[in-house]
């Protein structure tokens, strides 16, 4: 997005999951570099948390609109309108810069193996593969027709990725098929739209709403004592250092499109280690 002499671009930026986490902190740490007049929508379940991200953002950002959208994205039957609510009422003539980060995911139940799942799981993979996969699809995709290229104008999607994209963790299966998936639809679209730069940025290991149930409920045992190991060595990162790198990878721009970055290579060592024992 905005090296030093395009920070005075108007954006429209719209950012899922932002009601907590790396999301909230994504969306404060963006909007604080947008010039006055520019955009930004939030999207979620839980309303009053989403209205906090909102009141933080204000405080950050005081030139920025910042609209809430109240959003499961799980949600087949509610999909098609909750992408007109997200760019309803927006000119793109308006807009220097177009942004979609997609950080909203879930863990899935991390308490079973696979091979403890039965056929009465089936609804909550469903909602898990809409929420995870096709939902950030299709929003890609009304972005790409909202947003058509322009001259003059520069069009970023951030898949919000992981470790678990490429790695495989015990009692993670669907976690891991999920980021998986998502990666390869950003890299491949990466292919099918030179026009937009495509970045997949893993956050690193951060403190978390989804960490703690990772190491809380993790069904092996090994896992949760890797985790416990990250939180003792004090390797956890804060949701605000994870969006502050991805701020600077995204103003320096100088990342291949689709290409995958991470937080810290050090983690992905630490996992090395961990199943090679
Ligand atoms: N924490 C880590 O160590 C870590 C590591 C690697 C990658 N990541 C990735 O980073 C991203 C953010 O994770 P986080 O750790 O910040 O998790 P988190 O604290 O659990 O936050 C998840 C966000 O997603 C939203 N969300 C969940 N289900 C949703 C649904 N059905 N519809 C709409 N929004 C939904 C939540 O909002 P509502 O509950 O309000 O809907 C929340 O704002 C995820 O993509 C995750 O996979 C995290």
């Amino acid at each position: 997005m905005a090296s030093s002499e395009t920070s005075s671009l108007k954006s429209f930026c719209i950012v899922t999951g932002a009601s907590r986490g790396i999301g909230r902190a994504i969306a404060i740490a963006l909007s604080s570099k947008f010039s006055a007049e520019s955009h930004i929508v939030l999207t979620g379940r839980s309303v009053d948390a989403l209205n906090e991200t909102q009141r933080m953002v204000q405080a950050a950002a005081p030139g920025v609109h910042c609209k809430v959208v109240i959003a499961d994205h799980s949600d087949e039957g509610n999909i098609s309108s909750i992408l007109s609510e997200i760019t309803k009422d927006v000119n793109p003539d308006e807009f220097q810069r177009f942004l979609l980060i997609h950080n909203a995911a879930s863990l899935w139940d991390v308490s079973r193996y696979a091979g403890q799942l039965t056929t009465s799981d089936l609804r909550s993979l469903q909602d898990f593969c809409m929420l995870n996969i096709t939902s950030a699809l299709l929003l890609t995709s009304h972005y790409l027709k909202t947003f058509p290229q322009r001259n003059g104008v520069s069009r970023t999607i951030v898949n919000i990725s992981s470790l678990a994209a490429s790695v495989p963790f015990p009692g993670c299966s669907v976690y891991c098929m999920g980021k998986a998936a998502r990666h390869m639809l950003f890299r491949t679209i990466a292919l099918e739209e030179p026009g937009v730069r495509f970045l997949n940025y893993d956050p690193g290991v951060v403190d978390t709403v989804m960490f703690r149930d990772l190491a809380t409920n993790n069904v092996s045992l090994d896992a949760k004592q890797m985790m416990e190991r990250l939180e003792t060595d004090q390797q956890l990162l804060k949701p605000d250092q994870t969006a502050a790198m991805l701020l600077s990878i995204l103003e320096k721009d100088a990342f291949e499109s689709g290409a995958h970055l991470s937080y810290s290579d050090d983690f992905a060592k630490t996992f090395d280690d961990f199943n090679k024992k």
